[in-house]
């Protein structure tokens, strides 16, 4: 049965007339066209459908429509701003923090709300918070890397 659900999405309220239990990360694919949050395992395992919900990592695959109404929702799309990328964005792109690029949202993502719970993390921290984002090319040491990088470039000023 359709309801009405409303949330905050990069910014914008969005208003959809749907069923609340369809995931959200096909909810965002489809009926909204922001294809950056990949289906990798479907089932909560490999992060590439991470997005932020009220400034936490969630695995959109595993969080249902309804679950989200009211809420802020950021994904990937919502990073860049007046044209500029985010410097996460950027230090994955200086320093080569991907291969095929399909984990490289999810990662991002997971990323964005590691920084926003603290600025500043050392590697040990960066490493742990970002242990159950996969990635099959095995880019790990450029994507912590990039996460450092991106860290110290925020210096304190997250956004
Ligand atoms: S697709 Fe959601 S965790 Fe793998
Ligand atoms: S860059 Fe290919 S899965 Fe991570």
């Amino acid at each position: 049965m359709s309801e009405t659900i409303r949330f905050i999405l990069n910014g914008s309220p969005v208003t959809l007339d749907t069923e609340a239990d369809r995931t959200l990360l096909w909810v965002l694919r489809t009926d909204l066209e922001l294809t950056g949050a990949k289906y990798g395992c479907g089932a909560g395992l490999c992060g590439s459908c991470t997005v932020v919900v009220d400034g936490a990592a969630v695995r959109s695959c595993l969080t249902s429509l309804g679950g989200v109404e009211g809420k802020d929702v950021t994904t990937i799309e919502g990073l860049a701003q007046s044209g500029e990328l985010h410097p996460l964005q950027e230090a994955f792109r200086k320093l080569g923090g991907f291969q095929c690029g399909y984990c490289t949202p999810g990662m991002i993502m997971n990323a964005y709300a590691l920084l926003l719970k603290g600025p500043s993390p050392g590697r040990d921290a960066i490493v742990q918070g970002m242990e159950s984002n996969l990635c099959r090319c095995s880019a790990y040491t450029r994507i912590v890397e990039a996460i450092e990088t991106a860290a110290a470039e925020l210096g304190g000023s997250h956004e």
